[in-house]
């Protein structure tokens, strides 16, 4: 296992050393500026109940908890769950894993992968160019120039039926509470998916050169309990 990795990222260090066009040019036209909202709401404010001691960080760049989210009765504060968790589902550190057609996107701007990569029939690149070939367990941070290569493991493309991009919040809600097209998951799989997967975690340490996806893990996967406690409704 080891070896396999450190093979993997070794040629993916290689492939940097080597500095193809492509890779310099990524490198240097990733702008982390752009998201990032400067204090979009009062974080101060305190919650008016002695939170308990454990209570979850009440908000983390840009992204707010649970307790913060308010309807007029569960049914509208549930769509305000979903459409607070849509800040993270519809960042482009989800979205360019979750393209409806083509293949994996790159950047805030959600450009086309360079190199050119197309899907390939197991999520997972063409024959012979499979994602792992240069994507890692861990990112790689470029040896010249800023930047790094994201990794993880497992690293693919999500199946055409989880995409997402280009989708409205609740065409993208019907889809992930639809166990015919979200891997079979019911609520509670959903809940420990958004909560605890890996993957979904690359987002928050996407690495160098890209911004992370709003507030942090706990706070989404609080969000996405919420959401599920009120009867996981879906914006319209
Ligand atoms: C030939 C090498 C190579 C292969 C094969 C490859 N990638 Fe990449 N990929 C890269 C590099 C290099 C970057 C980083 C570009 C940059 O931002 O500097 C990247 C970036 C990405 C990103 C962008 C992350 C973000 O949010 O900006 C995604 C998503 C991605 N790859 C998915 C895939 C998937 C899925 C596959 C297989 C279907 C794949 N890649 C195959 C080299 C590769
Ligand atoms: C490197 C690619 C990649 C990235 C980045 C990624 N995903 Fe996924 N995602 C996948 C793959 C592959 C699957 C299918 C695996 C499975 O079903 O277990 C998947 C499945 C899912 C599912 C379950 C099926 C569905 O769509 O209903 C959810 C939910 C999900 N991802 C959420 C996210 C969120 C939220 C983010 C960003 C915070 C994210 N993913 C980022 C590749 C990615």
């Amino acid at each position: 296992m080891t070896r396999l990795t450190l093979t993997a990222a070794a040629s993916a260090l290689a492939l940097m050393m080597a500095a193809p066009a492509w890779a310099q040019e990524a490198a240097t036209t990733e702008a982390p500026a752009a998201e990032a909202p400067a204090a979009e709401a009062p974080a101060a404010e305190a919650p008016a109940e002695a939170a308990p001691a454990e209570a979850a960080p009440a908000e983390a760049a840009g992204l707010q908890s649970p307790e913060a989210i308010e309807g007029a009765d569960d049914a509208a504060r549930s769509v305000a769950l979903f459409e607070e968790m849509g800040k993270v589902i519809t960042h482009p550190r989800c979205l360019n894993c979750h393209p409806v057609t083509g293949g994996p996107t790159q950047g805030d701007d959600m450009h086309p992968h360079s190199p050119p990569m197309v899907r390939g029939s197991a999520d997972f690149g063409p024959d012979g160019l499979a994602c792992t070939t240069c994507h890692g367990s861990e990112n790689v941070a470029y040896s010249v120039e800023s930047g790094s290569i994201p990794g993880h493991s497992p690293w693919q493309l999500a199946p055409e039926s989880m995409g997402w991009a280009g989708q409205s919040l609740a065409d993208i809600c019907t889809q992930i509470k639809d166990p015919e097209r979200n891997g079979g998951r019911d609520l509670e799989a959903l809940h420990e998916h958004m909560a605890e997967d890996g993957l979904v975690g690359w987002a928050w340490q996407p690495g160098e050169g890209r911004t992370p996806a709003p507030g942090n893990q706990e706070i989404f996967g609080a969000l996405t309990r919420a959401w599920i406690d009120t009867g996981a409704a879906c914006p319209v």
